[in-house]
C-alpha cells in the first residue's frame, strides 16, 4: 500500500479530484503514522489536511526539518559568539559608547531567539526519538550536553547583565566554551 500512495501523489497531472482520492486512500496509513509520531500529528494540526498528507507521504521527513532547525539555532548561538569575540578588539576601539554597545545589543536580538529555538527543537528532538532505546553513553552525553547548555545560557545571561569587565570577560568565555562542547557532544550523539 505504501508504494502506491507515494507514486499516486507525485503525478501532478492527476488534478485535485485524484489528489483528494489519494488523501482518502492513504488516510489509514497516515493516521497510524500520525499516532506514532507526535511531530507528524503536529504537522497535521498546523497545515491543512491535504498538504499534511502530501508532505508525510512524499516522505517529507520531519526529522530533516527538526535537525535543520536545531543545527541552525545552535550555529547562530555558537557561531555568533565566535564572531562577536573576533570583533571585540575592533568594537572596543570605537569612541562612542552608544555605538560600541549597539553591536552586542544587535547580537542579542538574534542570539536569544536562537537559544530559544535550540531549546524548543531540543525538546522536539527528545519527543521524536526513543530515548529509552539509546545507549548509556548516549544518555550520559545527552545529560552532560544539557548541563552545558544551561551553563552556556546562564553565563551568557550574566555576561549581558554585569558591568564588571573581568566578570564580563570570564562569563563570555564560559558561555562560548560550554556551547562549543555541547555542540561537539550533540554531533557525537548523532554520528
Ligand atoms: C546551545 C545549545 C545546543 C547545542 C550547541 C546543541 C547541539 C546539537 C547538535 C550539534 C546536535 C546534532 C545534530 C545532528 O547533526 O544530528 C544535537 C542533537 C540533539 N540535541 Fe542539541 N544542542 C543544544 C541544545 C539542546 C537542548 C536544549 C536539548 C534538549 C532540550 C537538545 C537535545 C538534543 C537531542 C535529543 C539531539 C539528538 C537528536 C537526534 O538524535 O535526532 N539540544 N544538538
Amino acid at each position: 500500500m505504501a508504494g502506491s500512495c507515494a507514486t499516486k501523489i507525485r503525478e501532478p497531472s492527476q488534478g485535485r479530484k485524484a489528489a483528494a482520492l489519494n488523501d482518502i486512500f492513504c488516510a489509514p496509513q497516515i493516521a497510524w503514522s500520525s499516532l506514532q509520531r507526535p511531530d507528524a500529528l503536529l504537522l497535521r494540526l498546523v497545515c491543512n489536511r491535504s498538504l499534511a498528507n502530501r508532505l508525510i507521504i512524499m516522505s517529507f521527513d520531519l526529522d530533516v526539518l527538526r535537525i535543520f532547525l536545531h543545527v541552525l539555532a545552535v550555529t547562530v548561538w555558537v557561531g555568533g559568539q565566535i564572531v562577536m569575540a573576533a570583533m571585540m578588539p575592533a568594537i572596543r576601539g570605537i569612541e562612542s559608547g552608544d555605538t560600541r554597545r549597539a553591536f552586542p545589543q544587535a547580537f542579542q536580538r538574534v542570539a536569544w531567539p536562537a537559544f530559544g529555538l535550540a531549546v524548543f527543537t531540543g525538546i522536539w528532538n527528545i519527543l521524536a526519538i526513543d530515548m529509552a532505546a539509546q545507549t548509556d553513553s548516549w544518555n550520559m552525553a545527552f545529560g552532560f550536553k544539557f548541563l552545558l547548555v544551561l551553563i552556556s545560557g546562564g553565563a551568557a545571561f550574566y555576561h549581558s547583565r554585569t558591568a564588571n569587565p573581568k566578570l564580563k570577560g570570564a562569563t563570555a568565555g564560559i558561555a562560548l566554551l560550554s556551547a562549543l562542547v555541547a555542540m561537539f557532544l550533540g554531533f557525537g550523539m548523532t554520528h
